[in-house]
């Protein structure tokens, strides 16, 4: 299983993706930052973006913002790309085992850094249950021009 991970955030929770790269390094995780890499006000497409489009080629993403729901829309555009965007343990592991979510989003104006790593650790320790799950997400793979 690949250990890479990429990370991405807007001002809003520029700690919160701080608390995360330290925690995921510290566990041998391949830790790519894709930024913001400080507290000024920039635009959360850019790194939503850049998160997409490195997921799309491998690895996985957590992809944060003030809310969580800018960077979760944008990152769903993407071919490929699942992102979920969780607010609890329960999601976390929801998106995984249901949803094979292969994008994480949390919103740094709603979740602490304590409340984003619990829900970090048990999205990265689930795993995708398939079968059923996988049928109805091949439902919605190819629609339009995502
Ligand atoms: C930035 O102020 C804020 O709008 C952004 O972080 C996010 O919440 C958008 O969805």
């Amino acid at each position: 299983m690949s250990k890479k991970i990429f990370l991405a955030t807007d001002h809003g929770a520029f700690e919160q993706k701080e608390a995360v790269k330290k925690f995921l390094i510290e566990e041998g995780y391949e830790v790519v930052d894709l930024g913001t890499h400080s507290i000024d006000s920039c635009h959360y497409p850019e790194y939503a973006v850049s998160l997409a489009k490195a997921v799309q080629k491998e690895g996985k993403g957590i992809l944060l913002c003030g809310s969580g729901i800018g960077v979760c829309m944008v990152a769903n555009k993407f071919k490929g790309i699942r992102a979920a965007l969780c607010h609890n343990v329960d999601l976390a592991r929801l998106s995984r085992e249901h949803n094979n979510a292969n994008v994480i989003c949390f919103g740094g104006r709603i979740s602490t850094s304590e409340e984003v790593l619990a829900m970090t650790k048990v999205w990265l320790a689930t795993e995708f249950e398939g079968g059923r799950h996988q049928t109805r997400i091949d439902m919605f793979t190819d629609l339009g021009e995502n």
